[in-house]
C-alpha cells in the first residue's frame, strides 16, 4: 500500500496541499516540519526541503526512514535549459544528473562517484502517473502549456547565465529543464530503494531575467499547478 512522500522546496510550490489533508498530523524534526494525513485518500507526509541537493538529500532520507514512505514525489519549478520548453510548460524527469558533479579526473564528469552512475532513472509508473495527471489538470484549466519527458539536471546554483547554460548544454544537450533538488532525491531514493518522481513548471529560461522570472512565477502560478496535478494524481 502506498504511502507518498510530498516534497516542494518553498512554501509556495506546495500551497493548499497541506490545507487539503484529512486529519493532517504535525511533527517537526530536522528542523524541518513534516506533515501527515490523508489527501484525497492517498496516505501522504508533505515537507518543504528548503533549497539544495543536501537539504533535498537530508529531507528525502528522513521522509523514508523516519515516515515510512513507499514512494517520494517532488514538485516545483526550474529554469528551462532546451528552447522548446517555455514558461508555464511542464517537465516530469524520465532521468536526472547532478550536474555540479564533477570527481574528474578521478571519476568522469557527472559520475556520482563510486556508483557508475550519472543518470539518475525516476519510476516509470509514477512518472506516467504524473504525466496522465498534469494532462487533465491542463486540459480542464485550458491552459496551453505542453508536457516533456526527459532529462532533468540539478545543482547548488541558481542558473542565470546563458554561457553557463549553454556550456552545460554542449556537454548535455537532452537537457529539458535545471533545478536544485530533484537528482538529491533520485540518489537517495536509488540508494534507498524507493520509486520517485520528480514534476517540475518552468518559471524561468535561466538567463539574465531568470531570478525576476522565478520569483513572479512562484508567487502567482506555481502553487495552483502543484495543487491540481497531485489532486488528479492522488484520484488516478
Ligand atoms: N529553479 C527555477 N529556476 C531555476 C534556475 N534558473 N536555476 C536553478 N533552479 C531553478
Amino acid at each position: 500500500k502506498m504511502r507518498l512522500g510530498i516534497i516542494s522546496a518553498l512554501a509556495e510550490e506546495q500551497h493548499g496541499l497541506i490545507e487539503a489533508m484529512k486529519s493532517p498530523y504535525k511533527l517537526i524534526h530536522g528542523m524541518r516540519e513534516y506533515t501527515a494525513g490523508k489527501l484525497w485518500e492517498i496516505d501522504s507526509v508533505c515537507v518543504l526541503s528548503r533549497i539544495g541537493k543536501v537539504a533535498a538529500a537530508m529531507t528525502a532520507a528522513i521522509l523514508v526512514e523516519k515516515f515510512q514512505v513507499t514512494h517520494i514525489v517532488f514538485t516545483g519549478v526550474a529554469g528551462s535549459a532546451d528552447s522548446g520548453v517555455r514558461v508555464g510548460d511542464v517537465v516530469v524527469a524520465e532521468s536526472l544528473i547532478q550536474h555540479d558533479m564533477d570527481a574528474s579526473p578521478l571519476f568522469p564528469r557527472f559520475e556520482v562517484p563510486l556508483t557508475g552512475i550519472s543518470h539518475l532513472m525516476s519510476d516509470r509508473e509514477l512518472s506516467r502517473r504524473l504525466h496522465a495527471a498534469t494532462r487533465q489538470y491542463l486540459e480542464t484549466e485550458k491552459l496551453p502549456s505542453n508536457i516533456h519527458r526527459g532529462l532533468i539536471g540539478s545543482g547548488d546554483q541558481f542558473m542565470e547565465n546563458p554561457a553557463k547554460l549553454a556550456e552545460l548544454k554542449r556537454r548535455l544537450p537532452d537537457l529539458l529543464a535545471v533545478e536544485m533538488e530533484g537528482a538529491a532525491v533520485a540518489q537517495v531514493c536509488f540508494e534507498l530503494g524507493v520509486p520517485f518522481a520528480v514534476i517540475r513548471t518552468i518559471s524561468d529560461d535561466a538567463n539574465e531575467y531568470a531570478a525576476t522570472d522565478f520569483m513572479h512565477f512562484v508567487k502567482t502560478v506555481a502553487s495552483r499547478y502543484a495543487y491540481g496535478i497531485l489532486k488528479n494524481f492522488c484520484h488516478s
